[in-house]
């Protein structure tokens, strides 16, 4: 009720401001890089498997291509990801040596249930997921498990539940490289350094939720939006494209920016917002190009940058930097802004935020 939302107006809002503490609480116990962090069983069976198969829905897949980039620039294991309901019924050549993880905020979803089971019936054995719900079918199906700290999420469109996945899975990625010898202690400390930082960065970038707001009055009037990031952000402009389209009916593409000149670019017009991920990061100057692209044909940029991205604002291009540059765990801040742009293009279109049309929290039916 009212009451449970404070000052917000919708459960998606406070769930983007609780943020900072539900990231808190899913590191909490972490004092430092452990395979146990996901079982007692943990050790084994990280020194056995030579290869990852992520399997998830919705968001939560989003999550899983993220840490694609992480565990094999990290632990440098290959990774393979999936949606769950195209997975379950192609015929795939199974490993049984592959660490099948799933990733769930519910727990019950019923594709990445039968996923699971379709894994394991193939003979894959070692089963891992990264779940909010200690109680749920998937913590109780898997051999180890990590518990997101998000704690209830009740708008449809998922956030707190995003990030803190984001979070166990910058974890698995450096017990895994702990486990294959491959993350020394001074690389450790700096990773837990960075990620015992995270709410306070967080809530940094949460405050630039005024300048989002002036975006989001003019996105309102869109039809159609693309949403461009390369590397390790590109699962980032995926999960904003997907936030815009559920809660603002607004229909949002996203593409790996190197691709723009194979098709997307065609569709690029006045009419045409282009969001831009531009984390200072290798790929900055690539991107610049990119988006020198979207300009000459007329199209009109909205970039989220980093305090040091050294892209200035000029005719047709909007700049919001968040304070930083964070490294490799760029995607968890990178993902908040997109987020506070969704919401606030929604409430400007006046949609049902946290119930949007046709869409349920956890789909638990095929
Ligand atoms: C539904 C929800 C999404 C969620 C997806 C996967 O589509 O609306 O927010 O990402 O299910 O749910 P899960 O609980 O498995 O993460």
């Amino acid at each position: 009720g009212a009451a449970e939302l404070g000052p917000y107006r919708h459960y998606m809002q406070k769930e983007i401001f609780e943020q900072p503490r539900a990231i808190a609480d899913t590191l909490e116990s972490v004092s430092n890089i452990m395979p146990e962090l996901f079982g007692d069983k943990a050790y084994g069976i990280f020194k056995d498997i030579d290869s990852v198969l992520i399997l998830a829905c919705g968001t939560s897949y989003y999550a899983g291509l993220t840490a694609k980039y992480w565990i094999e620039s990290i632990a440098k294991i290959t990774v393979n990801v999936e949606i769950a309901s195209e997975y379950r019924y192609r015929d795939s050549v199974p490993n049984p040596k592959s660490l099948v993880v799933t990733i769930s905020q519910s727990g019950e979803t019923a594709d990445t249930l039968a996923a699971l089971k379709h894994a394991r019936d193939l003979g894959m054995l070692h089963t891992l997921t990264v779940c909010n719900v200690a109680t749920s079918a998937m913590v109780r199906e898997c051999e180890l498990a990590y518990i997101t700290h998000a704690g209830v999420e009740v708008g449809v469109a998922s956030t707190k539940a995003f990030t803190t996945q984001l979070a166990a899975l910058f974890l698995l990625a450096l017990s895994l490289a702990q486990t294959k010898g491959r993350l020394n202690d001074e690389q450790e400390a700096e990773h837990i350094k960075a990620l015992r930082h995270l709410p306070v960065a967080i809530s940094a970038v949460l405050a630039l939720e005024p300048q989002i707001i002036a975006w989001a009055e003019r996105f309102a009037a869109k039809e159609n939006a693309l949403f461009l990031g390369r590397g390790l952000h590109y699962p980032i402009a995926m999960e904003g494209a997907l936030k815009l389209k559920e809660i603002s009916y607004i229909h949002a593409e996203a593409y790996p920016a190197g691709e723009l000149k194979h098709g997307p670019l065609a569709l690029v017009t006045q009419e045409m917002p282009v969001v831009t991920v531009a984390p200072n990061d290798t790929l900055i100057e690539k991107l610049k190009s990119n988006m020198q692209e979207v300009r000459a044909r007329g199209g009109e940029l909205y970039v989220f940058a980093d305090a040091d991205s050294r892209i200035t604002a000029s005719e047709g291009i909007h700049v919001i930097r968040l304070p930083e540059h964070y490294g490799l765990l760029s995607p968890i801040l990178h993902t908040i802004p997109l987020q506070l742009l969704a919401y606030h293009t929604a409430l400007a279109r006046g949609t049902d935020v946290d119930k949007p049309r046709n869409l349920a929290k956890s789909v638990t039916v095929e």
